[in-house]
Order: structure tokens, then sequence, then C-alpha cells
């Protein structure tokens, strides 16, 4: 295998993770849950997102969380902007990098941000100004980009499509996002091989939801494919709340687990980070969705026990 000898992971589980979450999550926990990750080595962090709080009301504390977090030095905190009045918000905040969302289906456009693809263009065109214009960077997410809750099949010219739109507005990152799941290796290959004709590798992340347990394994269809950025979320926590009977995202511990077994560097302390999706999963009162994660605390416990 051909494979990158390093790979970028951005952390999502205080975004992604938590956003899907019914019960509200105190401020508390969100901040402790920021600082144990950048403890752990995280470096590119999403933390919140400027959203209406009328449409995902987990996300309301979005600049509380982000007054309240540790900001060590080259450390990229991101935030999800879907208009001008989140760019506005994350600013304020100090965010390091904003993330405009966009969908590969009409259908899935309209339920998670109320507006068609080419209305979500121009609304993030003034976002994408303003990011360059305050040098942040600008980060896009292209949603159901393997299938839609709605819709079904993607075609993967849709996924190209929309990519060669972000790119234009001045993307510095565009992930290709498996919003329910249904991806699989080959799929994935000839998507992110689609795609790389308009938009360099080196510039493109994958973001995989779980749902159908094959993210691990189109994270290796991707470094494969050349794509060394990913987004995954500690505990494997994660949904949308437009997106049903999607579950969480990759587990930062498998990818981490993963890489490692393939002598791809990370900067990320695996053991920490196995501390903290337990702490979390504690926190939300369930178990980690983390196979590696709970396959080496369950080691510990047994070596702890036999010493
Ligand atoms: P809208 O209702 O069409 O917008 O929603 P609007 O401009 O008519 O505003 C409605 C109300 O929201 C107004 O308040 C605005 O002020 C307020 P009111 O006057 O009624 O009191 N508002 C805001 N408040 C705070 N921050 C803002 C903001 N904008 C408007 N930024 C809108 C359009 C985009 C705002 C809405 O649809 C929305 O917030 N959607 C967010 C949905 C979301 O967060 N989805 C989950 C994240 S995406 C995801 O998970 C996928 C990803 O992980 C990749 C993958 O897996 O696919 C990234
Ligand atoms: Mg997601």
């Amino acid at each position: 295998m051909n494979l990158p000898s390093r790979a970028f992971i951005t952390e999502v589980a205080p975004r992604d993770g938590l956003q899907n979450e019914k019960q509200p999550v105190s401020t508390d926990v969100k901040v402790e849950l920021c600082e144990r990750l950048l403890a752990a080595g995280v470096r590119q962090l999403e933390a919140t997102s400027f959203v209406s709080p009328k449409w995902v009301p987990q996300m309301a504390d979005a600049a509380d969380v982000m007054a309240r977090l540790p900001r060590p030095a080259g450390v990229t905190v991101s935030v999800l902007t879907p208009n001008m009045k989140g760019f506005e918000a994350a600013l304020a905040a100090g965010a390091d990098e904003v993330v405009i969302f966009a969908a590969a289906s009409e259908a899935f456009s309209m339920r998670n941000i109320n507006c068609s693809i080419a209305e979500s263009i121009e609304r993030f065109r003034p976002v994408a100004q303003a990011a360059k214009a305050h040098r942040l960077r600008l980060r896009a997410a292209v949603s159901v980009a393997f299938g839609c809750p709605y819709q079904g099949e993607v075609p993967v010219a849709s996924v190209v499509d929309v990519s060669a739109r972000l790119r234009d507005l001045g993307c510095d990152e565009i992930g290709i996002a498996d919003t329910i799941g249904v991806g699989t290796a080959a799929h994935v290959a000839r998507v992110f091989d689609a795609v790389a004709r308009e938009v360099p590798l080196e510039q493109l992340s994958g973001h995989f939801h779980d749902t159908y347990g094959q993210a691990v394994a189109n994270v290796v269809a991707s470094l494969q494919s050349g794509v060394f950025r990913f987004d995954s979320s500690i505990a494997g926590l994660g949904g949308c709340p437009y997106a049903k009977g999607a579950t969480g995202n990759v587990a930062t511990e498998d990818v981490v687990y993963l890489m490692h077994g393939l002598g791809i560097e990370t900067g990320l302390d695996l053991d920490r980070l196995v501390d903290t999706g337990q702490w979390i999963s504690a926190q939300l009162g369930r178990r980690s969705q983390s196979r590696a994660g709970n396959a080496l605390a369950a080691r510990r416990q047994r070596e702890a026990e036999t010493t």
C-alpha cells in the first residue's frame, strides 16, 4: 500500500458529537471535553456551531464554549457558520477557522439549512470573502456525498459539482462527508478519484459516519486514494439532527489505532484519547462506540486486576 507518513485529524466531537444529543449537555462538560482533547494532542478542534439555536438547541452556548476554551499555540479552533450572522459571531469569539456546509442533494440542503444548493453557495459567498479578509482558514463540508436520507442515491457528478463550486469560493479544505454512513470502500475511491480532478488531494478530507460499520474501511480507502485529512469524533459520538437513523462519526480512538498500526503519524496520544472517550461516555450515560477505545480500556482494567 502506498500510504502517507502523516495524517491530520480534526476532532469534531464537541460539535458533531454533541449536536445531536437529546439531553442538554452543560457548558462545563463541553469545555472539559475540549480541554481533555487538547491534552491528548488534538491540534484541529471543531469546537461548536454558530447556527440558529431554534434549529440546533444543543449548540446555543457556542459563544460561552468559545470564551472558556483554552487556546494553546498551534491549535486551530473551528466552528460551523452557515451564514453571515454565524460568521460575525465566530469572528467575535476568536475562531481560527470557519466551516461552511453544503449538500450534494437538494433535499438534504433544504432540510439542513433551509435553502437550495445554489442559494447556499450564494449565502456562503460573503462568508468566504469575510473569512479571507480576516485571514481565517475556510473549510467546507459536502454532506450526503455517498447517499441521502431523502433522495437516496447521490450521483458522483453532484459531489464533484458542489466541491468545484466550494473550491471557487476559495475554500482551503473541502470535507467529503458520508452523513448517513452508507458508503463502501470502492464508492469512496470512486468519489475521491473524481473530486480530485477538480480539487487538489491535499485540500480534501474525509468525514465518515459509521452507521453501517464501514467508516474505518472507508478511511483506509481514502488513504489509498491519497487523502490524508480526516474528521473523527471521540467515542464515536455524533449524528446530524437532519439525518434520522444516522449514527456517530468514526471514532477517533479507532482511527488513531488504525493509523499508528499502519505507521502513520498523527501527533495524538492514544492512551489519553481512550481516557477521554471513556470519560465523555460516562458523562452522557452510555457505552463508548469506539471498539478500540473499549478494548484498550478493558485491557487496562485486566492488567490492573492482575498486578
Ligand atoms: P432559516 O430559518 O432559513 O434562517 O434557517 P433565517 O435567516 O430565516 O433565520 C431564522 C432565525 O434564526 C432568526 O431568528 C435568525 O436570527 C436566526 P428569529 O428572528 O426567528 O429570532 N439565525 C441565527 N441565529 C444564530 N446563529 C445563526 C443564525 N442564522 C439565523 N448563524 C439556518 C437557516 C442556516 C440559520 C438554519 O437552517 C440553521 O441554523 N441550520 C443549521 C443546521 C445544522 O446545524 N445542522 C447540523 C450541522 S451540519 C452537519 O452535521 C453535517 C456535517 O457534520 C457533515 C456531514 O456529516 O454531513 C458538517
Ligand atoms: Mg457529520
